[in-house]
């Protein structure tokens, strides 16, 4: 018997319950979404069950407060946590969120110890080292995700700038997914042409600075929450490359150990994902400034860690 996977996605707010939504619409697994309170998971479950039959999916979608309903999830994604208010930034949320993602992974871990972890909450490269050393699992299971939603949108402005397909737009972000990205404009072409011959210099600092605060951007015009269509896409195009074990290279969070000379720190680099998660951490060539961006950004990330340890 054909046995569909089992997605739980646990935090049922706008980026979860657009992540199941998107789940479900693709037919990609069935769905869990766990909430604190099991009514409003509940009722978010049951509304896309409704969807179903004018959508046309088979997806199972349901809502608990209660890990039991987890139980053997192929893939688990986090997204528990506080939410930025305007002005503040994702490191504000350190501590507080830190304690939230301890406790789901515990939970978490307990009823499926052979997921694949997908963290999302913020400040998501320290979270993602919460949910590795609270779960004990593998680096290969435990991936952040940041880079596909910081090249994405760093896609989306330059193809609003050239006036030409998203589709036509190949680009890489490396480092945590915070202030110190580092957006890769070496690395970016339109349809197989490098950027810098389409755009002038300054252009392009201008609008790597505004992927770099693209959720800053979108935090201030919606002052009570932040961005959930493009993350919870994100989250997908991940899950879809590990359970269709495409071999997909996207930019994630990974543990580097010894990648990009990085010891020990959770970072955005190129992944290999596949059904066993990340499969290859891809080093590419960098220039000096390039590695020292991506160090930088490590350090940030590195020293998140330290005050994160103090809660765990
Ligand atoms: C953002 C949040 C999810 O970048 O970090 O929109």
């Amino acid at each position: 018997m054909l046995k569909r996977n089992k997605v739980t996605i646990v935090g049922a707010g706008h980026v979860g319950a657009t992540a199941a939504q998107r789940l479900a619409e693709k037919e990609i697994a069935d769905v869990v979404l766990i909430d604190l309170d099991s009514d409003m998971p509940k009722g978010k479950a049951l509304d896309l069950s409704e969807t179903a039959p004018i959508y046309g999916y088979n997806s199972r979608v349901i809502g608990d407060a209660d890990y039991a309903a987890t139980t053997n999830s192929d893939i688990v994604v986090i997204t528990s946590g506080l939410p930025r208010k305007p002005g503040m930034s994702r490191d504000d949320l350190l501590r507080v969120n830190a304690k939230i993602v301890k406790e789901v992974t515990g939970k978490t871990v307990e009823k499926s110890p052979d997921a694949i972890l997908i963290v999302v909450s913020n400040p998501l490269d320290a979270m993602t080292y919460v949910a590795h050393k609270v779960s004990g699992f593998n680096k290969e299971r435990v991936i952040g995700m940041a880079g596909v939603l910081d090249a994405a949108r760093f896609s989306a402005f330059l193809s609003m700038e050239l006036n030409v397909s998203v589709e036509n737009i190949q680009t890489l972000v490396l480092g945590g997914h915070g202030d110190s990205m580092v957006p890769l404009t070496r690395y970016t072409t339109v349809s197989g042409v490098p950027i810098l011959e389409l755009i002038s210099k300054d252009r392009l600092e201008t609008i790597v600075q505004r992927t770099r605060d693209g959720g800053a951007e979108i935090v201030k015009l919606l002052k009570t929450g932040s961005a959930y269509y493009a993350p919870s896409a994100a989250i997908i195009e991940m899950i879809e490359a590990i359970l269709k074990d495409k071999k997909k290279i996207l930019p994630c969070s990974a543990l580097c150990k010894g990648e990009y000379k990085l010891e020990d720190v959770f970072v955005g680099v190129p992944v290999k994902l596949g059904n066993q998660g990340i499969e290859h951490i891809l080093e590419i060539n960098l220039t000096t400034e390039e590695a020292e961006g991506l160090l930088s950004s490590a350090k940030t990330v590195q020293g998140l860690c330290k005050v994160v340890d103090e809660v765990l």
